[in-house]
């Protein structure tokens, strides 16, 4: 049997699996969920759920790959046929996000650009040139496309030499980035509306449906339950300590989606704008903030593209991996034919 590549470093292997954890669940979707369902008492129920339930998860997961040496649906089928369908759920579940991710990361691409030639000189119009972006055929598609071929590329060039090296530049840049954002995001006049509305806890707020989104987003943002972290595992040597190694992933999920809202929300309510989540949020609210900050917000602007592009590629190139990962276990497939074809 051929030898499974492995992980070249223990921090490249974390920053791998941090970077799958982080994506725009924690940019454009947790804060605005936290503001939403209570606040602060949402943030304690979702660290709740991430650190009794998430963690358990991520370790159980990490354990399985790396035990099997399989990805997702070998993994399982390696303990029991029966269970088969559980890695293929994960297969086709990371196969429809790898729907949605590609797209949204040629948005963020293109409005770097969009940052850097003039979108916030005019924050009236940024709303309806979002829509008319969006709304044209050929443009989205051609950001998604490029978007799609870094996302190949990373891939294609295998474990180490791929995936762990773009996760060892990229996660760290992200960071760097958002912590610039949330300097400049607390420091303006009437910040603390912002961490008012993400951290004051409102436990009235708290319902059946309050528990569920905690667990969901728990899930989500840790990459839980379709067949990344199996995968990911897979290619862990023997002797990691697995609690060690998923307690820091956990922890470094949570403290971004946390400065995510700090970077955001509090810009947010200084200039006076309604919360939201989403597109809307990303693509509309923030540059119009950034648009009233004047010129400096055109790099700030551009810094908060980069930023969000990197949480998406490094999540989309995990998700790749799944399905990529499984083609080479299960149907006998070459990397090396992925990595011919993102060379032509
Ligand atoms: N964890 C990612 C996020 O929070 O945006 C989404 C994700 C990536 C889920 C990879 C699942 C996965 F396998």
């Amino acid at each position: 049997m051929k030898q499974r590549e492995n992980w070249g470093s223990r921090i490249g292997f974390i920053m791998a699996a941090a970077g799958s954890a982080v994506g725009l669940g924690n940019i454009w979707r947790f804060p605005y969920m936290a503001g939403d369902n209570g606040g602060g008492a949402f943030i304690l129920i979702y660290l709740g759920f991430v650190f009794v339930i998430g963690l358990s998860v991520m370790i159980a997961e990490f354990a399985v790959g790396r035990r099997t040496g399989l990805a997702a649906v070998g993994a399982y089928k390696s303990y029991s046929d029966r269970w088969t369908f559980a890695g293929v759920i994960g297969v086709i579940s990371a196969f429809f996000i790898m729907g949605f991710y590609p797209v949204v990361g040629g948005w963020s691409l293109a409005y770097v650009f969009k940052s850097l030639t003039g979108l916030m000189s005019d924050s009236g119009a940024i709303g309806d040139a979002f829509g008319g972006f969006i709304g044209s055929p050929v443009e989205p598609l051609g950001w998604m496309l490029v978007f799609l071929v870094f996302n190949i590329l990373i891939v294609a060039k295998g474990i180490a030499g791929g995936i762990e090296k773009a996760a060892r530049v990229l996660m760290p840049t992200l960071l760097v980035l958002l912590a610039f954002l949330t300097v400049r995001s607390v420091t303006l006049p009437g910040a603390s509306a912002g961490l008012e509305f993400i951290f004051k806890p409102d436990f009235s707020e708290v319902s059946g449906q309050t528990l569920l989104a905690a667990l969901g987003q728990a899930f989500f943002s840790l990459s839980l339950g379709m067949g990344c972290m199996i995968t990911y595992g897979s290619y862990l040597s023997k002797k990691e300590t697995l609690p060690n190694n998923a307690l820091i992933v956990t922890a470094l999920d949570v403290g971004v989606a946390i400065l995510a809202g700090i970077a955001i929300f509090p810009a947010l309510f200084s200039f006076g704008m309604e919360p939201t989540a989403g597109p809307g949020l990303v693509f509309v609210v923030v540059p119009i903030i950034f648009a009233e900050m004047g010129a400096i917000g055109t790099l700030f602007g551009a810094v908060f593209f980069i930023a969000l592009t990197v949480a998406a590629l490094t999540s989309s190139v995990s998700l790749l991996e799944v399905v990529v990962a499984y083609l080479i276990d299960q149907r006998g497939m070459e990397r090396n034919l992925f990595i011919l074809l993102a060379e032509l």
